[in-house]
């Protein structure tokens, strides 16, 4: 679904369909009422009729004729109920609707209806990131195609005259772009998505969009004394990766953001293995690191006046004869001892020695992205992704930039009260915190080594994906981080 802009007024539009917002029921926009009159008023007259329901994304085909043979009224919700949320249905509806319908082209006057708080850009970005959401199949791995093809295939935005408009779009396309790419990797299953896989995925970004890529093996991590990262990849037999992809768009003295993606291409739990119910769900565990990546197309698209650096500790957490044994206490790459209780506790460990390599590129800020703790989705569920940061300031650019795109997130506590959780008699901490506040002990273990920066952690363990009949990667927090770079990248 190909999302473009037109300024074209609403009278002489031509298109297989028309998409006609209708709020409170009954009424037309100004757009719309310039439809009606150019087809003779059958618009309101099919409103009169009564057959639309009010619900947001209820829909109802009129027939027209000439160059628009057909609009489909879309309910806009209740009277005064313009909130995102109704706005984003109403969306939905109607693209759903027209996908029914042999529509190859729609136009869509939607973002003619008011929204509360939100300005004209954003119902045009809204609108194509939910169409591409609705637009998205994973079909990589079937042999026959089961869906329909996407329908529509281009959707027209009628905007007056500028470069705001077309700009809005060209970025929600871009972070459609990039989460699109993030949900093929997450859904990819831990067979096809290796440490390797990923690797090659990024080697391959640098090639296409101009990035420096560099890959450590296992030797290198040796090297750099990653003790914690090189304790999760002991059992596996895919040799763990850690990819570095690097972005300049801004001056080299510029310190660059970083971001650091928690990639377990496959979390069995290790020898404190995971029962079985659900256990595929744990391909999603590079979420995290798809994520990131995802975001580095973004800014590479858009070619964002900032620097940027991607770490991935991509690794599987398997069990076997030379897997790490609850008890084993290893070094991590900032010299602390870490004594792991709880091999299924591998997020972190992978995390803190890239959280420790990222010093070496002074970064301005990091945020790391990691599908870390079954506790966040108790505490949160799925609506908010899990925000932890001792920076007040980098908290609050995060939770507005979640905000404004939709991919919201929630800021948890960090006091160093949860720290205490984390004592063990036999080496500097453990890497579990018990019961209470496993989410919060968590982020408390991984702030031991965010040093020297001003650092985020996003756990996405509630958000990253959807069980169920609509089992499927969703790409978050690619709008968040985007929407905040863009941000940062105007300064
Ligand atoms: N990848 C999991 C977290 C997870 C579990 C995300 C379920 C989404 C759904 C993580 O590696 C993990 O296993 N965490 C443990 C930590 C515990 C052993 C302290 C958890 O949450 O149970
Ligand atoms: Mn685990
Ligand atoms: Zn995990």
């Amino acid at each position: 679904m190909q999302f473009s802009t037109r300024t074209t007024s609403p009278g002489r539009l031509r298109a297989d369909c028309a998409l006609v917002p209708v709020l409170a029921g009954k009424e037309l926009t100004a757009g719309g009422r310039e439809l009606d009159a150019a087809h003779g008023g059958r618009l309101a007259k099919m409103i009169r009729t009564g057959d639309l329901p009010s619900k947001a994304g209820s829909t109802l085909l009129v027939q027209l004729d000439g160059p628009l043979p057909r609009a489909l009224l879309v309910s806009m919700g209740e009277a005064g109920e313009a909130t995102a949320k109704a706005f984003a249905d109403a969306v939905r509806g109607g693209l759903q609707a027209a996908g029914q319908l042999a529509v190859e082209e729609a136009v869509s006057l939607l973002h003619e209806a008011p929204v509360t708080g939100r300005d004209t850009d954003w119902k045009l970005r809204s609108q194509v990131l939910v169409g591409r959401e609705i637009a998205y199949r994973f079909e990589t791995l079937k042999t026959k195609r089961e869906t329909r093809p996407v329908r529509p295939k281009r959707v027209v935005l009628p905007v007056p005259p500028g470069a705001a408009s077309r700009t809005a779009v060209a970025q929600a396309s871009a972070i459609a772009n990039g989460v699109d790419m993030a949900r093929e990797l997450g859904n990819l299953p831990a067979n096809h998505c290796t440490p390797a896989y990923l690797a090659d995925t990024a080697r391959k970004m640098a090639r296409e969009l101009g990035l420096k890529a560099e890959v450590l093996d296992v030797r290198q991590m040796q090297a750099l004394k990653m003790g914690a990262l090189l304790s999760v990849a002991r059992g596996s037999a895919q040799p763990p990766k850690l990819i570095v992809l690097r972005y300049q768009g801004a001056g080299t003295k510029q310190a660059p953001i970083a971001l650091v993606g928690k990639g377990v291409t496959f979390d069995t739990g290790g020898i404190s293995l995971k029962p079985a119910a659900e256990m595929d769900e744990m391909k999603f565990d590079m979420c995290g690191a798809a994520s990131v990546l995802g975001v580095m197309r973004v800014v590479a698209e858009l070619k964002l006046k900032l620097n940027l650096v991607v770490v991935v500790p991509a690794t599987e957490n398997m069990p076997g004869g030379r897997a790490t044994r609850p008890g084993d206490v290893v070094a991590s790459m900032s010299g602390q001892t870490v004594e792991i209780l709880n091999t299924d506790a591998e997020g972190r460990l992978i995390l803190c020695d890239a959280l420790t390599y990222v010093q070496r590129f002074k970064p301005s800020a990091v945020v790391d992205v990691a599908t870390l703790t079954g506790a966040c989705v108790i505490a949160l569920g799925h609506h908010h992704s899990g925000l932890f940061s001792p920076n007040d300031g980098l908290a609050a650019e995060l939770q507005q930039a979640g905000r404004d795109i939709g991919d919201s997130c929630w800021r948890m506590p960090l006091d160093d009260e949860y720290q205490e959780q984390l004592k063990s008699p036999f080496a500097d901490m453990a890497n579990i915190g018990g019961r209470p506040a496993g989410s919060v002990t968590a982020a408390c273990f991984l702030a031991r080594f965010a040093k020297g920066y001003d650092w985020a952690h996003l756990d996405i363990a509630g958000t990253a994906w959807k069980s169920g009949t609509s089992k499927g990667a969703t790409g978050r927090p690619v709008p968040l981080l985007a929407s905040f770079l863009l941000a940062r990248a105007r300064g």
